[in-house]
């Protein structure tokens, strides 16, 4: 099969991992006879910097006409101080909301190999974690209404927190499939002892819970959560949150399991497209160093052959690879330890590859 894919490298290391990606897709659309076509846009710093804008409109219509996305990582210092709507992450908001990818998954496993890496005690992550985020991506404080007023304390700016209950059913209906195809169970993670949205997302999630009787659904106050999963995180199966908790606790969950460099993501909407990112950020003080952990940006690829495509037994074979790879003993720079031998990005990179 051919697939259409649209890439954008982005800013700081986006570029570096993007390219190790690539390079494994490739290694395994030879071995199982599929060809990856790339058209390569610009959205992030480096559009601003190009184009004015940080998502032009080019890279929009590329990405909508793609069967998948393929996305690096966007922002830096240099470009801090513009104002919101120009900003590197606005881009990130305009391409999710653009193609309608409501619902992002984060799942945070920690490799056996890894076991050393995990800041937390042995006790704690007994055989290893198994988590799996689902973060609620075009809703809630990150699209709800923003602006300043003046006020007898000076000028004020504010951002809404708002859920439609649409909104919360097609994200929790995704995280109950997500559940009967784990563990089978649910934590909702809210607010609502405080919040107005929180206790319409709790009773919403309710509601659909009734159709999936084989799911054991709790429910959580962030705060508790984010405590939680440093005291026992075992005891979460799947998560499903809002937009800026997932944000904060999708953070949290991925240093639990070693390193931010490699838990990749899913972001999906109605249809098979989705966009495929680690959820890295562009870590600008690394860029161009080779220092860079391609894993997470190599797992994404994973994801997107099995949800986008279908293709299981290339999926596995990536995951595979890249758990024979930390088994052999290969480690980036994030996830060695004191002493131990550190690879480069594209030593990491061809270590993978040479397991595919
Ligand atoms: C993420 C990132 C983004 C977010 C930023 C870069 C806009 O932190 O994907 O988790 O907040 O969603
Ligand atoms: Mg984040």
């Amino acid at each position: 099969m051919d697939y259409k894919l649209a890439v954008i490298k982005g800013d700081g290391i986006g570029p570096e991992v993007v390219d190790a990606a690539l390079e494994i897709l490739d290694a395994v659309g030879e071995k199982f006879g599929h060809k990856f076509e790339y058209t390569e846009v610009m959205a992030g710093g480096a559009a601003y910097d190009k184009f004015g804008t940080p998502l032009p409109a080019e890279t929009m219509e590329v990405c909508l006409k793609s069967d998948a996305v393929i996305l690096g990582a966007v922002g830096g210092l240099k470009w801090d101080n513009l104002p919101g709507n120009e900003r590197p992450e606005a881009a990130l908001l305009g391409l999710r909301k653009g193609l309608g990818l409501f619902a992002n998954i984060r799942p945070a496993i920690l490799f056996e190999a890894l076991k050393d890496s995990c800041p937390l005690k042995p006790e704690i992550i007994g055989d290893g974690l198994d988590i799996c985020v689902v973060r609620e991506l075009t809703g809630g404080i990150y699209f709800g209404e923003r602006g300043f007023k003046d006020t007898d304390m000076g000028k004020a700016a504010y951002d809404i927190e708002i859920y439609s209950e649409k909104e919360v059913e097609r994200i929790a209906k995704v995280a109950f499939e997500m559940a009967m195809k784990r563990g089978k169970k649910l934590m909702s993670v809210d607010k609502a002892n405080i919040l107005e949205s929180s206790r319409l997302w709790r009773r919403v999630v309710q509601e659909v819970a009734k159709d999936y009787p084989e799911v054991e659904l709790s429910h959580m106050y962030v705060d508790n959560a984010a405590m939680q999963l440093v005291r026992d995180p075992k005891q979460f199966d799947v998560i499903v949150t809002s937009n800026m908790f997932g944000d904060i606790l999708s953070d949290e969950a991925s240093m639990i399991t070693g390193s931010i460099g490699m838990l990749p993501s899913a972001s999906l909407g109605d249809n098979n497209k989705g966009m495929y990112e680690p959820i890295h950020g562009s870590a600008p003080d690394i860029a161009g160093q080779e220092k860079a952990n391609p894993i997470a940006t190599v797992m994404s690829m994973a994801m997107m052959l099995k949800y986008s495509f279908g293709l299981i037994e290339e999926s596995d074979c990536i995951e595979s690879a890249v758990t024979k790879t930390l088994n052999a003993g290969n480690r980036t720079g994030d996830i060695a330890k004191p002493g131990e031998k550190v690879l480069t990005t594209s030593e990491m990179t061809e270590a993978i590859k040479a397991y595919i």
